[in-house]
Parts: structure tokens; sequence; C-alpha cells
């Protein structure tokens, strides 16, 4: 862990990146839906979770191997998809895509990238794999175009994000009256006038073009009539729309609030874990992202079910601080951290971490001061 020179958190790389980048473009990556109560609520419940940890099981050699989707990946730890990474950077989703195949696990692609899909999986070196993110436009030939050039490149999954009918109101971007810089392009749109992409707010985008009336019966079955590809339903926290995600076919889910940017008040994606992971009954696999800025974060997702975990912020913070070598920087921290947590809880293999390793405190809504006093029920 040592070695590891530069900055040593994932916090350090925020407050650099807080300090680097312009106030809008910081504004829009930092800012969660009106009172951030669930932003928030994603980092600090992981802190609700105590390790529970085993010792002397001879941790001389661990590794973090596991499979997603049957492939074999190096970590569980892969990139959630974010747009605008230009804003981040010069080099964009470019850097992004070296830094996550340099780190070996997944790397989801933001429908709204500033660079091109073909041009973001050409950068692989086929020990990663890339997901491409959807969302569904009223215009089906506009998301279908998009899918059939996806899985042209090599795109190994589908990821339908299903928070997101409208954008939540972020009241930073509000303020600010952001909209992102004339000279950054929505490359997966160029070629399509029908979107208005590059033209307009995100929030108008979304509006004028996303096709709100998407319900499962007539989005997922639209989208298996057109691709192959298996399917991963983004934004799930209940174990009602987990046991749909079966009926329909999906191949996964993931665990997700869209970091605290649609619902404000929605729950915590660590703590939508278990229920999700109890529907899915080893049927799909479960995925998560949300609030995780330690490799222990990674490790009690892990623990509570998920096969995989998805960072945003993180890599963007590691973007805007050095370009591709940031983005590794922030993969390689959680990496080295996640590996740290495997010594010291006494597991050599991902398949070794389960609910065991987690302690739960029982009265967890409750919290006591230093003197053991009762101040708050959450
Ligand atoms: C996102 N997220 C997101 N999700 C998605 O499905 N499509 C997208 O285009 C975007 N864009 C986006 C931009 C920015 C700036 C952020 C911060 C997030 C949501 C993202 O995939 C993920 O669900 C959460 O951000 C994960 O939480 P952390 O790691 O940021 O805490
Ligand atoms: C966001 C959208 C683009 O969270 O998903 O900003």
């Amino acid at each position: 862990m040592d070695n590891v020179s530069g900055p040593v958190c994932i916090k350090d790389l925020e407050t650099i990146a807080r300090s680097v980048m312009p106030s809008g473009a910081w504004g829009y990556y930092d800012s969660g839906a009106n009172d951030e109560q669930t932003k928030y609520s994603n980092i600090s419940a992981f802190d609700e979770y105590r390790l529970h940890p085993r010792m002397l099981r001879d941790v001389s050699t661990i590794s973090t191997e596991t499979t997603v989707l049957g492939q074999r990946v190096k970590t569980p730890l892969g990139v959630a998809p974010c747009a605008l990474h230009k804003l981040a950077h010069a080099d964009g989703e470019l850097a992004t895509s070296r830094a996550a195949a340099g780190h070996g696990s997944i790397m989801i692609l933001s429908t709204y990238s500033t660079t091109s899909l073909e041009k973001v999986i050409a950068e692989g070196d086929g020990n990663t794999q890339y997901w491409m993110q959807l969302y569904v436009y009223r215009e089906r030939q506009v998301s279908e175009s998009i899918v059939r050039r996806a899985e042209k490149a090599g795109f190994k999954a589908l990821v339908l994000t299903v928070d997101a009918p409208v954008l939540g109101r972020r009241l930073v971007d509000a303020r600010n009256k952001f909209n992102p810089p004339s000279h950054l392009h929505l490359e997966n749109f160029i070629q399509d006038e029908a979107t208005g992409a590059g033209s307009e707010t995100f929030g108008a985008l979304f509006g004028a073009n996303g096709d709100q009336s998407l319900s499962w019966d007539n989005g997922i079955a639209w989208l298996q009539s057109i691709t192959t590809l298996p399917i991963i339903v983004k934004g799930i926290l209940t174990k009602e729309d987990t046991e749909l995600a079966i009926k329909h076919g999906c191949a996964g889910v993931i665990v997700s609030n869209h970091g605290g940017r649609q619902l404000d008040g929605a729950l915590s994606s660590i703590d939508a874990l278990p229920q999700v992971v109890a529907a899915a009954q080893d049927k799909i696999e479960v995925y998560m992202d949300g609030g995780i800025r330690r490799g222990s974060d990674i490790f009690k997702a892990l623990a509570l079910g998920a096969r995989a975990v998805f960072v945003a912020r993180p890599v963007l913070w590691g973007l805007a601080y050095k370009g591709e070598r940031g983005a590794r920087h922030a993969l390689e921290l959680l990496q080295k951290e996640l590996e740290l947590t495997m010594m010291l809880t006494g597991t050599t293999s991902i398949e070794q971490i389960d609910k065991s390793f987690v302690y739960q405190p029982v009265n967890r809504w409750v919290r006591y001061n230093k003197r053991g006093e009762l101040v708050a029920k959450l």
C-alpha cells in the first residue's frame, strides 16, 4: 500500500478535483438532488456496518479474481457510467477507458459520453469488459442505433438505466445555470439530429426525447426484441423490482440510486442491497454502486451479496487530477484497500467473502454520543 505515490485516499482526490475544476463542472459532478440526503447517506450508511474479522488464516496469497456474467475479471471493481468525462480532462473517456483496461475489470459507458462508443472500446486490451448504458428515447430508432453500434463494437452487455424517466432536480446546477460547454459534444448522437443532442441542457434532452412511458412490459420486451446481449437493469432498490427483473429475463440488476442524483430520500444503496440479494436468489447477478470510497466499502458490499461494484465520482476525481493516470490511481487506491481489507479480515478469495464478515449493530437507526447518551433516532 505504501508504495502508492500521490494522493493517499479517495478523499484526497476529491479535495484536489474540487480545487482544480471550474465551479460549474464541479457542481455537476458533485451534486445530488434537492437536499442531497441520499447522496450523503450512500456514504454514511457504510459506517453502520462493522467488519467481523477472522485471524490466523494464512493470507500470504490473495486473489480478487471473480466472474461477472460468466467471464473472468481481475477484480469485482468497475467503472459506473457517467456523462461528460471531458468536463474533467481533455482526454475524457479515452483516458478512463485506458485506465479501466489497465485495471482489468468492467467499464460501463454512458450514453452521454463525450467520446463515441467505438473510440472508447478501441482503447481496451481484452482484459476489460465494456457494457453500454442506455436511455430509451421516444424515437426508438435512436436507441436502436446505439444498441446496434454497441453490439458491433464488442460491448458485452446493455445497462438500461431505469431511475431517470426525468432528471432529478440538482439545486447546484440550477443555481449555476449549468450547461455543458459548447465545445463538448455528446458524440454518440453526433449523427443524430433527432435528439438535438449537444445543443440543449440535459434536462431538456431528457424531457423532450426520453420515453417516459417506458415500463417493464413495453421497455424490456422491446429491448429483447432487438438484441441478444444480456440486459442489466440499473437503478433497482427493492425486492419487488428485483422479482420483476427476473420475471422479464434480465441478466442482472445494479442496486443504485444514481449517486443520489435522482430521487432524494431514496434509501442508500448498501441498505437496499440485502433485500435485492435475497429476492435475486442467485437467479440473476446483483451489482451495486453508490458511495464507495474505500476498499472496505467494496468488501462490505461483496459480503452483503454484490457480485461486483462500480464507482463513478472517484474515477471522475481521478480524471480531473491527472487524466488516465489519475483515473487509474483512483482504481488502484480502491483495489489496494480491498486487498488490505481481505488480508486483515482473513479472506484470500472473493468467494470467501460472505455475510459472516459483516457485523450489523442491532439498533442501527439509533445514534449515541461518546458518553453513550441517545442523540438521534434516524
Ligand atoms: C452519473 N450517473 C449516471 N448513471 C447513468 O446510468 N448514466 C449516466 O449518464 C450517468 N451520469 C452520471 C454523471 C455524473 C457526474 C455522476 C456523478 C453520476 C450515476 C452513476 O452511474 C452511479 O450510479 C453513481 O454516481 C454511483 O455513485 P458514486 O460512485 O458517484 O457515489
Ligand atoms: C446524470 C445523468 C446524465 O446523472 O445520468 O447527470
